[in-house]
């Protein structure tokens, strides 16, 4: 069986083809491991938990992002780094960037002053499923390498971060932060959490749904992002994107490309 791997060694960007026949590989990462320890050992790439939990092993396998130690492979598979992350070498990238969206998006300044003697009451059974796909993310950033907007907005907040999002704006302890807050000029935990996605957030995503294809703890980003865009509406928000079209101004249809003088 023969692999093909994308290589960037000292800046340089080239194709590799291994023969993996005489090794015995049951998963990609098995196959990477024994390339480097038997063929070359300059081959980089990133692992950790080897079961699927780490998130690390993260690559492209035929352009289909999917975790190494989690894939079986077959002949002719091409492997390739995660896009929109810095390589570092080979399969190996810079995940920071990518996640530095969530210190943006979660980061916060309000204070919260919790009162040790009372501490919050334990979340039921039924609040805790509410958000405990979303808190299954293992930040492997497939989503984010999977996601279109990406390759034409490098500031869009990305698909794991809005899932964290809606996980937080879920969890019934914001609610009782918002409940318990005295002053109430100072912006909420929800109110602030919404605001930090209207821009370069929910309403850029196109609702591809390719995040939810790629994504192997199951988590569905997309429909999350449908229900923040529910939140924010509910809020007071609306979608920008509508705000600049045009519906019935005099040169009707304008804005979808009609021309009303094509003569139908
Ligand atoms: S559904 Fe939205 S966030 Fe997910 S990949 Fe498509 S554009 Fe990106
Ligand atoms: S949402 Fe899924 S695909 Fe995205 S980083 Fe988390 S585990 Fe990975
Ligand atoms: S090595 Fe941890 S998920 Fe693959």
């Amino acid at each position: 069986m023969k692999l093909t791997i994308q290589r960037t060694q000292e800046g340089r960007e080239y194709d590799e083809l291994f023969d993996v026949a005489s090794l015995k590989v049951t998963t990609l990462l098995q196959a990477l491991y024994e390339i480097k320890a038997k063929v070359d050992p300059t081959l980089t790439f990133d692992a950790g938990c080897r079961s699927g939990i780490c998130g690390a092993c993260a690559v492209r396998v035929n352009g289909r992002e999917t975790l190494a130690c989690s894939h079986t492979p077959k002949e002719g598979d091409r492997i390739e780094p995660l896009n929109y992350h810095p390589v570092q070498r080979d399969l190996k990238v810079d995940k920071s960037p990518a996640q530095s969206t969530l210190v943006k998006v979660l980061s916060r300044k309000e204070e919260v002053s919790v009162d040790p003697s009372s501490p919050p009451p334990p979340l039921s059974p039924e609040e805790e499923k509410r958000f405990r796909i979303q808190s299954d993310c293992i930040l492997c950033d497939s989503c984010y390498s999977a996601c279109p907007v990406l390759a034409v907005n490098p500031d869009f907040l990305g698909p794991f971060t809005l899932t964290r999002a809606w996980r937080y704006l879920t969890d019934p302890r914001y609610t009782r932060e918002v409940e318990s807050q005295n002053d109430s000029s100072l912006p909420t935990p929800h109110s602030s959490l919404l605001e930090k996605v209207q821009q370069n957030g929910i309403w850029d995503c196109t609702l591809c749904g390719e995040c939810t294809a790629v994504c192997p703890q199951h988590i569905d980003p997309k429909n999350d992002i449908m229900q923040l865009r529910g939140e924010s509406l509910k809020a007071g928000y609306s979608d920008p994107n509508l705000a600049n079209q045009s519906f019935c101004t005099p040169d009707f249809g304008g804005g979808f490309g009609f021309d009303p003088n094509a003569g139908f």
